[in-house]
């Protein structure tokens, strides 16, 4: 393995992260009234009602950790009780256990911009990276994997751990440098559509133009966008994504992730992880590995049942929401997060643009860690990020106006009385 380090290149015409579909927007509301107006007048609100949200607290975290839903919840309890301890085994057929990754998926596709047979739900993010990565590498012109320093860390393990095992060469670039590393090299570029800390939404399309011409290919990371913006990977020429599904699509702790493949290409493509699940007839128990058609072919084992059911639940909260409206309510709701922290004197480092800025806002102080605890401690979850970095999370099936105005305004007490200065608050747990 080579791991070659390019220092910043020039940005190429046309590399620039535009927006995925852009409406125009209004002020941000200057008032609490205000933000009970836009309330009330919001097209989503009745949908906060399909979460069991705590009494007294403003969840500001749904891009980490969605909340639950009552539809997941009863899912949850009625699968165990009817098809596990009634049902037993038996329920992998009567009940559709067996087809759930397919199923569970063909309702994802719309959020993505997929047909309902490109998807399929399977194993965590960081498996699948490494399972479409690998299956890219001889499809691409080059044997080079391509990340970028300021991506999620699975994502530059994941990278690291393919070329050690394959001999492929490993090229770091720095940050939004990926595009123009994939037009000279012709490799498979790891890529996040929204990036988990600055929340910088690239333009997929433009990277897939650049991907096509060269020979290269993308395996897009799609945890932080999927339920929040709006995707359309067939239109924008996306080939291949993964994503997670316990963030904006509230599907639970742990929940599986997403494979998507684009129609035509999985014929091409080979899992490294070749388990029993991918293959055509996994009940015929043959000896020999034969992979099943289309994107099916990237499960591996036995899928978790309690958790796809679980999700499947939580996927129907998006029932009748168009992501357009989504995404624009999310922009909405972080631009009064950026107007509010920006009157508090603290630095975004996210887009002050919504329309290349995904479901959340991340703001910078030195001390943001205890200041995070501090808001917790009043029942307010954003979450923190190491070094310095405050993430607030604008999830809008359930965030309000109010909800962003007064935690605002509990930021700024927290800020003005230095009540994140003290030492409980200031002592790190295992998970920020
Ligand atoms: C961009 C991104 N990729 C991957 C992951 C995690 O992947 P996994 O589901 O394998 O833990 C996260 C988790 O927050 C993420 O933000």
């Amino acid at each position: 393995m080579w791991i070659v380090w390019l220092g910043r290149f020039t940005i190429a015409r046309g590399a620039l992260p535009v927006a995925n579909g852009g409406m125009s927007k209004p002020a941000p509301p200057t008032t609490r009234a205000e933000c009970e107006a836009l309330d009330r007048a919001d097209p989503l609100a009745a949908k906060r009602a399909a979460f069991a949200l705590p009494d007294g607290v403003i969840y500001l975290d749904g891009h980490s950790l969605g909340p639950a839903t009552y539809a997941a919840m009863d899912r949850i309890s009625s699968t165990a009780r009817r098809e596990w301890a009634n049902g037993l085994i038996r329920s992998w057929n009567d009940a559709g256990w067996i087809d759930l990754p397919r199923t569970v998926g063909a309702k994802l596709a719309r959020l993505i911009g997929a047909k309902a047979d490109e998807v399929i739900v399977c194993d965590s993010v960081s498996v699948n990276l490494f399972k479409l990565a690998a299956a890219a590498l001889p499809v691409a012109k080059a044997r080079i994997v391509i990340v970028e320093e300021s991506e999620f860390p699975t994502d530059q393990y994941m990278a690291e751990g393919l070329a050690e095992i394959t001999g492929a060469t490993l090229l770091r670039v720095e940050s939004e440098q990926g595009s123009k590393a994939l037009a000279e090299t012709a490799g498979v570029l790891i890529k996040s559509v929204v990036n988990y800390r600055t929340s910088l939404v690239v333009d997929v399309a433009e990277h897939e133009r650049v991907a096509a011409q060269s020979g290269g290919l993308i395996v897009w990371d799609l945890s932080h966008a999927t339920g929040v913006i709006a995707l359309d990977l067939r239109a924008d020429g996306a080939r291949m994504a993964t994503g997670c599904t316990y963030k904006f699509l509230n599907g639970g702790p742990g929940a599986p992730a997403f494979v998507y493949v684009r129609s035509g290409l999985a014929a091409e493509l080979r899992s490294p992880i070749s388990g029993w699940f991918g293959h055509a007839e996994p009940f015929a128990f043959a000896s020999l590995y034969a992979p099943t058609e289309g994107v099916a072919r990237f499960a591996a084992g036995t899928p978790g049942v309690l958790s796809l059911t679980a999700l499947d639940a939580a996927l129907s909260v998006f029932d009748g929401v168009e992501m357009r409206v989504l995404a624009n309510k999310a922009r909405a709701l972080g631009d009064l997060v950026v107007a509010r922290t920006t009157a508090i004197g603290l630095k975004s480092i996210s887009p002050l643009d919504a329309k290349v800025r995904g479901g959340h806002v991340s703001v910078r102080h030195d001390e943001g860690y205890a200041v995070v605890q501090a808001l917790i401690a009043r029942g307010i979850i954003p979450d923190f990020r190491a070094p310095d970095v405050m993430r607030v999370g604008v999830a809008p099936l359930f965030v309000r106006f109010v909800d962003v105005w007064d935690a605002m305004d509990a930021l700024s007490d927290v800020l003005d009385t230095r009540a994140w200065d003290t030492p409980s608050f200031k002592t790190r747990a295992a998970v920020t």
